[in-house]
């Protein structure tokens, strides 16, 4: 029979080895592993999709996988900001193909077969959904209108779903030369749920959700395939919606950027891919749900009075 000392050592030692361990995997993940992008770059020319290209993260991701070698298929709403965002990564000394289309993503109805038909016998091997935002305001849900609560429902989860549902049979299809990445751009608000920022979080925690199953979808029964889903958990950056100083823990949409592309195929389903926003996330578990709220809602109070500022 252990005492109860003999029972605390041994809790104590399980923790402690947990505790190594996922240090030893920080460090291996944002300082030692070697990029492993380039195994995306198989079969006919490989292409990239990246959704909310024309600003902000989408552009700097579409930039970086432009460098790292594939062709690309760039969204975006706004016309003359999108044509000149392909102007500029054609413009660079590469040459490669850059594709693109428009559609407003916060709209329910569109005909995804039809937008997306242009581009259905590209050997696409990688699709970062990047398009989403939310108001930054101080009115609870009462507060908006039913169009704004689903305007931010559509963009953020709704139009990722579409057009992942719209390519999965062609993402099998390219998953025969090697393997094809999925991944979902998610948000510490997914996880935190903050104040005024409900519907958005809960857009996020859907495709943190929708990134697992279809995860799983693929890897059980009978047709294991190669294509994998993720969700990445991001915390502050500095981009065109977020006007704020860049910093070690808010990096600017290029440095996030080169992260994102550096840790894709690291194989993990859910994690956060700047090393800051991953410490960040481990001290708001630390907090307790209670702390963090608090913190949380600072942190909104904080960016809504600068948005307002700013606007
Ligand atoms: N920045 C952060 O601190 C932060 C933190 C957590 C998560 N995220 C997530 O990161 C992703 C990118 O954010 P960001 O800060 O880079 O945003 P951003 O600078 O505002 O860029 C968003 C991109 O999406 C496009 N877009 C927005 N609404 C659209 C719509 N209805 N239809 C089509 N395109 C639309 C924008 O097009 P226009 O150029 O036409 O506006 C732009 O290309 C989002 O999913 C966001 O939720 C960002």
């Amino acid at each position: 029979m252990l005492s109860v000392v003999q029972i605390l050592a041994v809790v104590g030692i399980v923790s402690l080895v947990l505790q190594l361990y996922r240090l030893l995997s920080f460090i291996w993940l944002y300082f030692l592993r070697p990029s492993t992008v380039h195994r995306y770059l198989h079969g006919p020319p490989a292409y990239a999709l990246v959704t909310g290209a024309s600003d902000g993260i989408g552009k700097a991701i579409a930039a970086e996988l432009y460098n790292q070698g594939f062709n690309l298929i760039l969204h975006g709403r706004n016309e003359a900001k999108l044509l000149n965002v392909v102007d500029q990564i054609r413009g660079s000394a590469r040459a490669r193909d850059v594709k693109y289309f428009f559609a407003d993503a916060s709209d329910a109805d569109h005909d995804f077969e039809r937008i997306l038909a242009p581009f259905k016998d590209l050997n696409i091997t990688v699709i970062v959904h990047n398009v989403g935002s939310s108001p930054l305001t101080r009115e609870k849900i009462n507060g908006l209108s039913k169009t704004d609560l689903m305007d931010i429902i559509n963009r953020n989860a709704i139009f990722p779903l579409m057009v992942t549902h719209t390519l999965l049979t062609q993402l099998h299809l390219a998953s025969r030369t090697g393997p094809v990445l999925v991944q979902f751009i998610g948000s510490q608000a997914g996880e935190l749920s903050p104040a005024r920022l409900a519907v958005y979080a809960g857009s996020k925690a859907f495709l943190k959700a929708l990134a697992r199953g279809l995860d799983t979808d693929e890897r059980v029964w009978d047709t294991q395939t190669s294509v994998r889903f993720a969700y990445l958990n991001t915390g502050q950056v500095q981009s065109s919606t977020m006007r704020i100083p860049s910093s070690l823990a808010t990096p600017t949409s290029e440095r996030y950027a080169e992260a994102v592309v550096a840790r894709m195929g690291c194989g993990w389903r859910q994690y956060c891919p700047y090393w800051m926003h991953s410490i960040q996330a481990w001290c708001a578990q630390l907090l307790g749900e209670s702390a963090a709220d608090t913190f949380a809602a600072q942190a909104v109070a904080d960016l809504i009075a600068v948005h307002e500022k700013q606007s």
